[in-house]
């Protein structure tokens, strides 16, 4: 299994929240059956439809930022694109993922790092994909750093997904509070360096037959 390495520097206080972080996420994908969780999807719609739209070629190359256990890379992998890598915080998110795929998951690059702190190599990525996790930085820092790893590791001109919880949308998730969003907060949030081309909602029905309201933007690194 490929595997790339992953090496932090944070202070101590930082760790400590990091590690906080990853326990939660850990315990959750130890406990529960990854189809049984709120965000689950058997099929990525909204997501698989917006990257269509980029018209990434089939060799573009691929991040999902906190893909945990989600079918988007099985998804991607049967469309064709070969070049998929998927980061979470939780291994355990990933082993879950890792046995689905069976041997397609050799296909695919594992990560397991906070995306705050991961070490990404530079202008590397087309296309980079986040369903449901930049909605959990809640601090101010936290999302000024993940913004500056997407401005780091996407190409220019490469495309972000980032799809998080409407404004009407649900005020937790998994137990954990979330910042929710319109269209016009996150292209406040990912700056200057990022164009916002298109937008749209989804409601999300659970596994337990609730509504969850999304908003999902595209942005291009300009
Ligand atoms: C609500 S789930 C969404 C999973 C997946 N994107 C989907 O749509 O099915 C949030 C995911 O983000 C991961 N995660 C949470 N915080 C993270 C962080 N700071 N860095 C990387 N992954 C994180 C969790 O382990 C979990 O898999």
């Amino acid at each position: 299994m490929k595997k790339v390495c992953v090496f932090l520097c944070v202070s101590v206080a930082e760790k400590g929240s990091i590690m906080n972080r990853k326990s939660h996420w850990e315990s959750i994908y130890s406990t529960k059956n990854p189809t049984q969780v709120s965000w689950y999807q058997q099929r990525p719609e909204v997501s698989l439809e917006m990257i269509e739209r980029t018209k990434v070629g089939k060799a573009a190359n691929i991040i999902d930022i906190g893909g945990g256990a989600s079918t988007l890379a099985d998804h991607l992998l049967a469309m064709g694109f070969a070049r998929v890598t998927v980061l979470d915080i939780s291994m355990a998110a990933i082993r879950a993922a890792q046995e689905r795929l069976g041997p397609k998951a050799e296909a695919v690059e594992w990560i397991e790092a906070d995306i705050t702190e991961a070490v990404l190599p530079a202008r590397s990525f087309d296309l980079w994909h986040d369903r449901a996790v930049f909605h959990f930085l809640i601090e101010e820092k936290d999302r000024r750093k993940y913004v500056e790893q997407a401005t780091h590791a996407l190409k220019d001109a490469g495309h972000l997904i980032l799809a998080a919880f409407a404004s009407d949308g649900p005020t937790r998730c998994s137990g954990l509070d979330v910042v929710r969003y319109t269209p016009e907060a996150l292209q406040e949030e990912m700056g200057g360096a990022f164009e916002l081309m298109e937008t749209t909602r989804e409601t999300h029905l659970t596994p337990s037959g609730s509504e969850q309201r999304f908003i999902y933007c595209r942005f291009r690194k300009r």
